[in-house]
């Protein structure tokens, strides 16, 4: 890893447990907007938001959750597209999580209503059966969450909401998204996903070509 507080994609795919993920960015918070998003031309955040968009249409009031939501590039994006949906963000990592709530959308209202600190990985324990839409970019990835925490994380979302997010296409197949999704399609938990590949960084990026996968499913039962 780094040693002097400048990070990049290599250090992100090295860590492998929540506790990694939680020294890295405690580190990595401060720069990640200038140096990871904007150097990057990361447009994952942009795609996850007009799919989201694109999927639940014109809704009036939802409540959303961005899961993994870091410093807030997607919750950024999102509340400016539908500044009636009311967006709450969960992260594993405080310091992340203190960048994300100075955020304020361009009519100078806060991004997110609430900021969370959870681990992911462990049972969902800051809502259950509650959100209309879950969101997420980059955080189902190489070292970070895998298809099993996916699944979970899915239970925050009440029966019939919808859930739109991004899967590194080289992690889908590594660590066997496609067999979690369909044991729990077969078992009834959510609906087939429907998967559309997008790019997860620009042009101008040194990783142009790097793929995601959003997936959009609806959670089926309790
Ligand atoms: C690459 S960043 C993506 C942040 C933001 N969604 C974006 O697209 O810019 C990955 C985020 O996942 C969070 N994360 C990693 N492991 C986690 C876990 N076990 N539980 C909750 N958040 C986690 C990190 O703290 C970090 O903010």
């Amino acid at each position: 890893m780094s040693a002097d507080d400048h990070f990049n994609l290599e250090d992100a795919y090295a860590v492998s447990t929540p506790e990694e993920n939680k020294a890295l960015y405690a580190r990595w918070a401060a720069t990640y907007d200038a140096e990871f998003v904007t150097a990057n031309d990361y447009v994952y955040p942009i795609r996850v938001a007009e799919k989201a968009v694109e999927v639940l249409g014109q809704s009036p009031t939802l409540e959303v959750v961005d899961v993994g939501c870091g410093t807030g590039a997607l919750g950024s994006l999102l509340s400016e597209l539908r500044p009636t949906w009311e967006i709450d963000g969960v992260d594993i990592s405080l310091q992340m999580l203190a960048v994300a709530g100075t955020k304020v959308r361009s009519d100078g209202k806060p991004v997110y209503r609430d900021l969370l600190d959870a681990d992911l990985t462990k049972p969902i324990q800051f809502a259950k059966n509650h959100f209309d839409l879950i969101v997420s970019s980059g955080v189902f990835t190489h070292g970070h969450l895998a298809g099993r925490d996916l699944l979970a994380v899915s239970s925050a979302a009440r029966v019939g909401g919808t859930i739109v997010v991004g899967i590194n296409k080289q992690h889908y197949d590594n660590v066997g998204f496609a067999g979690h999704f369909a044991e729990a399609v077969s078992e009834g938990q959510i609906s087939e996903p429907e998967l559309t590949e997008v790019d997860i960084y620009g042009p101008k990026s040194p990783h142009f070509g790097d793929k995601g996968l959003i997936a959009v499913f609806t959670r089926l039962d309790n």
